[in-house]
C-alpha cells in the first residue's frame, strides 16, 4: 500500500478561532475518503489546508512521502515555490467552477499543463483531449462554458484539474451549486474516477454518493475527526450522538438498489 496524503497533528486557527484541532489521517493510493460533518466544522479548511490554500497553524502535511514545509524549533515554514509545486500535484474541484469565460472549454483545460507544468503544445493539447474524453465532453471541446450546462461546465473543471496528472484529488462540494437534475451527471464522473483508482478526498452532503463511493467516511466536529469508518458503520450506524444528530438532520439518503444476483 502507498500512503499518498498523510495529516499528522492539523491545526489551523482564525485569529482566536480554533478551526482544525489535531487532525490526523492517511490516505493511501485509490482509496476515497468522503468527509462529512456540520456547516463551519472545518471541512473546506481542511481540504485548503491540504493544497495549502490555507497555510497550517500547526502540524505536518506530507505528500507521497515528502514532508511539506522545513521544521525547525517546533514550527515548520513554506517558501513559495515549495507550495506552487505541492499546489501542481494536488488537484481540488470546487463549488464554483470559474473556468475562463473568454477561452474554450479546450483553452481553459490545457492552461494549467502550460502555465503551470510548462508543457508543450502537443502535449498540452493531448492532456485536454485525453481528460475531456474522459469526462464525456470531448465534443465540447471548442465550445465556450457559457454554452454548457453547469453540470458540464463542472466536468470540465474536473478535466481541468486532472489535466495537471495531480497525485490526489479534493473535491468541496462540487454539486452543491448544480440545479438538482445536474447532480447526478457529475457524482457520475466522480464515482468512474474513483474505480479507475483516483485517490479523493471528497467533502459532499450527498449522503448516498458517499455510502456507495467511500471506502472511508470520517465525520468533522469542533476540529476533529469525531468518528470514522466504512460507509455502513458511519452512516447507518453511527456511534455519536453528534454524527446521529447530523445524519437526522440530513434527513433519510437513497440506499443503492440490492444487488439481486
Ligand atoms: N479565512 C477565514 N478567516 C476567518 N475565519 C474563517 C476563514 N475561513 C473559515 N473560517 C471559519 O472557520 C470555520 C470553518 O469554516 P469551513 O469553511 O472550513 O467550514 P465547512 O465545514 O466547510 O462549512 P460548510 O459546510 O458551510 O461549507 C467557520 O467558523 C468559518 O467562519
Ligand atoms: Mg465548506
Amino acid at each position: 500500500m502507498v500512503e499518498i496524503l498523510k495529516i499528522e497533528g492539523l491545526n489551523k486557527s482564525f485569529g482566536d478561532l480554533t478551526v482544525l484541532d489535531g487532525i490526523d489521517l492517511s490516505v493511501n493510493k485509490g482509496e476515497t475518503i468522503v468527509v462529512i460533518g456540520a456547516s463551519g466544522s472545518g471541512k473546506s479548511t481542511m481540504l485548503r489546508c491540504v493544497n495549502f490554500m490555507e497555510i497550517p497553524s500547526g502540524g505536518r502535511i506530507t505528500l507521497n512521502g515528502s514532508a511539506i514545509g522545513t521544521a525547525s524549533n517546533g514550527s515548520v515554514t513554506y517558501s513559495e515555490k515549495e507550495l506552487t509545486g505541492l499546489r501542481a500535484r494536488v488537484g481540488m474541484v470546487f463549488q464554483h467552477f470559474n473556468l475562463f469565460p473568454h477561452m474554450t472549454v479546450k483553452q481553459n483545460v490545457m492552461e494549467g499543463p502550460k502555465t503551470v507544468l510548462k508543457c508543450s503544445a502537443v502535449e498540452c493539447s493531448r492532456r485536454a483531449d485525453k481528460y475531456l474524453e474522459k469526462v464525456g465532453l470531448g465534443w465540447k471541446a471548442d465550445s465556450f462554458p457559457s454554452q454548457l450546462s453547469g453540470g458540464q461546465q463542472q466536468r470540465v473543471a474536473i478535466a481541468r484539474a486532472l489535466a495537471m496528472e495531480p497525485e490526489i484529488m479534493l473535491f468541496d462540494e462540487a454539486t452543491s451549486a448544480l440545479d438538482p437534475e445536474l447532480v447526478g451527471e457529475v457524482l457520475l464522473t466522480m464515482k468512474e474516477l474513483a474505480d479507475e483508482g483516483m485517490t479523493m478526498l471528497i467533502v459532499t452532503h450527498e449522503l448516498g454518493f458517499a455510502y456507495t463511493v467511500a471506502d472511508r467516511v470520517l465525520f468533522l466536529a469542533n476540529g476533529k475527526i469525531l468518528e470514522q469508518g466504512d460507509p455502513e458503520s458511519v452512516l447507518i450506524n453511527p456511534q455519536q450522538d453528534a454524527t446521529k444528530n447530523f445524519l437526522r438532520g440530513h434527513g433519510s439518503f437513497r440506499l443503492p438498489e440490492p444487488n439481486l444476483d
